[in-house]
């Protein structure tokens, strides 16, 4: 019998992916983990289970190892696949630049390579806003000129053309199958409003709310802010920052659009549309967690941009979908998860 509900979630024991699971099964779909487990923690998929009422099937192994990938799409009959599996840390990528591209792209090319073998054509792949490259005009539109800036962002450019041919190539030849959403995330943050799973850096944390997070729960001494003489609003740069479960439900969206479309290409930015500055995250989490969060301004970092936010407004014309969730409920969640669970999921 044809399980038409599955759905493969690689990186699914990652911070986006635990809750992107979340999400799925709460609108009716299984969820199956795919995951080395090189950036993650299994408690993440025990604390799912926890949610959710059942603990989703977890497939241990690499989405660069094709055999292994033969054995999970002979096991389970998908639906689709959310290929969220990768390696996300900018500074490191242009350190290990080939480490970078062998995961990120040679992974997303196993994968679709396991996908047509096994007859399953739709597919979300995490993309990012990182793919605008240093963009011209605020906000930025999936229309605007792609390009990046470091082996991170040009992994996800590169899968992301790869995505585009496959589907042309498809059209050329009358095939018809292959059904590719690319999702271009803005800045996550947050977390289940639960308290159970979260954002949990290994390291020190690239992102600034969980780095904010480990200053106020007394992990770090300080938030390092670089850079305050850009044209922002308080001179430090400006993102879209957006919920994670308002980007989880977006994946739903789109899932929801994919299994109603027969076959094609697209891309949706996943933001609020609303940029804040690294000075009002900050004042966002000093009210949340009701203490002050001490900071230093640095000197800026080369490569870094003043500002970005997103059009979202195509997400919403064609999918229905908006983030929902304001920058209170973001640092409120963030710091709910921080709080109850200091060392994360306990390395
Ligand atoms: N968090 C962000 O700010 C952000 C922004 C834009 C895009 N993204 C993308 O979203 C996706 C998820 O990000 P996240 O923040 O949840 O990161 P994460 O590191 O928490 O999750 C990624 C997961 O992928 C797994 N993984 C990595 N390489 C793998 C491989 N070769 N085989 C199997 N599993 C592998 C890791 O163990 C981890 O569980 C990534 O592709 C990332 O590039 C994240």
């Amino acid at each position: 019998m044809v399980d038409s509900l599955k759905i493969l979630i690689t990186g699914g024991a990652g911070y986006i992916g635990s809750h992107a699971c979340v999400v799925a099964a709460e609108a009716g779909y299984e969820p199956v983990v795919l995951d080395s487990l090189i950036n993650s923690n299994p408690i993440a998929i025990q604390r799912v289970g926890d949610i959710i009422g059942e603990k989703p099937v977890l497939e241990v192994g690499d989405v660069n190892d094709r055999a292994f990938l033969d054995q999970v799409f002979k096991r389970h009959q998908f639906a689709a696949v959310i290929h969220m599996a990768g390696l996300k840390a900018v500074g490191e990528s242009t350190e290990q630049a080939l480490r970078y591209y062998s995961n990120n792209v040679g992974g997303a090319m196993a994968l679709c390579e396991a996908m047509a073998a096994h007859g399953v054509g739709n597919l979300i792949f995490s993309s990012s806003a990182t793919v605008y490259g240093d963009a011209a005009e605020m906000p930025v539109s999936e229309a605007a000129p792609r390009s990046a800036t470091n082996p991170y962002g040009m992994s996800k450019l590169m899968v992301e053309h790869i995505l585009e041919d496959q589907v042309k190539a498809d059209q050329h030849t009358q095939q018809h199958f292959w059904n590719i959403a690319c999702l271009r995330y803005f800045n996550p943050v947050g977390a289940h409003p639960s308290g159970k799973i979260g954002e949990d850096p290994r390291n020190i944390p690239n992102n600034l709310a969980p780095y904010i997070a480990q200053v106020a729960v007394g992990k770090r001494e300080q938030v390092s802010v670089f850079g305050d003489t850009y044209t922002t609003i308080d001179g430090t740069g400006v993102r879209d920052y957006i919920h994670v479960m308002d980007l989880v439900d977006g994946h739903i969206a789109a899932l929801n659009y994919l299994l109603k479309r027969e076959s094609g290409f697209s891309a949706w930015n996943l933001g609020t549309g609303k940029g804040y500055s690294v000075l009002q995250m900050i004042a966002a989490f000093e009210a949340a967690c009701g203490k002050p969060i001490p900071h230093q301004i640095m000197d800026k970092r080369s490569g870094d941009i003043a500002e970005c936010w997103a059009d979202a407004s195509k997400a919403l014309s064609d999918l229905g979908w908006r983030a929902t969730r304001d920058l209170e409920e973001m640092v409120a969640d963030a710091w709910r998860w921080q709080e109850n669970n200091p060392d994360g999921f306990g390395q």
